[in-house]
């Protein structure tokens, strides 16, 4: 049974792009333990070739509220799921919608068969969110979003009274928190103060060594796994 999880944003980083995004997938499938989901989060572009590598459950990272037709340029959730993807994430902070948009593109999201987490900049967002009842509302306080201080250690408030908020509009919502987080304590703080998990990027990517960053992000999760036999 997974109690929690890891997402894992892998942006338009150049370390995350390509075949190296199919290096750090591969990374965080070794990493993988029962009863902790790690769940890389791609560009659309890479869905096909990552989540023919892993068998991680991938979620892409935005998608459109439109079908099958003329949509030019659009992210079409069909399209998503047939190249492998498990969910999607929408509005996150560097891909901001509005919330008729999000509406629209959860359900279209839902008819194609795929998770979604939305993403909140504020706990008044998630509840708007909340609403739409997603699988999950990620939390993530943009100024903190690449920084060096987590929202573990920042806000820690913020993560307790989003859960409570959201919780009071859809208790069975999974709420997951992000921003800055790098380390172990971090994530067991996060933990703690009552989300399911956290989502990270630069923590994990930008890493001098992702495979040694990865490993001390599962210690917060209790799931101390060293690298020996990792190639
Ligand atoms: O999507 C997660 C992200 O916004 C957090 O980024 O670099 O602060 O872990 P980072």
């Amino acid at each position: 049974m997974v109690s929690s999880y890891l997402f894992v944003n892998f942006k338009t980083y150049s370390e995350a792009t390509g075949k190296k995004a199919v290096r750090l997938a591969k990374i965080l499938a070794f990493f993988s333990r029962k009863g902790v989901e790690i769940i890389p989060v791609v560009q659309a572009v890479d869905l096909a070739s990552v989540s023919s590598a892993v068998s991680l459950k991938i979620f892409g990272q935005h998608a459109d509220p439109v079908s099958f037709g003329s949509n030019t340029g659009a992210v079409l959730p069909e399209a998503l799921k047939s190249a492998g993807a498990y969910g999607t994430i929408l509005n996150h902070a560097e891909n901001k919608r509005p919330n008729e948009f999000i509406e629209k593109a959860v359900r279209r999201c839902r008819d194609a068969g795929l998770k979604v987490m939305l993403c909140a900049e504020s706990i008044q967002r998630a509840k708007e969110l909340a609403r739409f009842a997603p699988d999950f509302i990620a939390v993530e306080p943009p100024e903190l979003i690449g920084g060096d201080i987590s929202v573990s250690t920042a806000r820690p408030e913020l993560i307790s009274d989003s859960v409570e908020a959201i919780h009071s509009v859809d208790k069975k919502t999974i709420v997951i928190t992000g921003a800055g987080i790098k380390n172990s304590g971090d994530v067991r703080k996060a933990l703690e103060l009552g989300t399911k998990g956290v989502f990270v990027a630069s923590g994990i990517v930008k890493a001098e060594s992702q495979k040694n960053a990865v490993n001390e992000l599962m210690k917060g999760f209790h799931q101390p796994n060293p690298l020996r036999g990792f190639r």
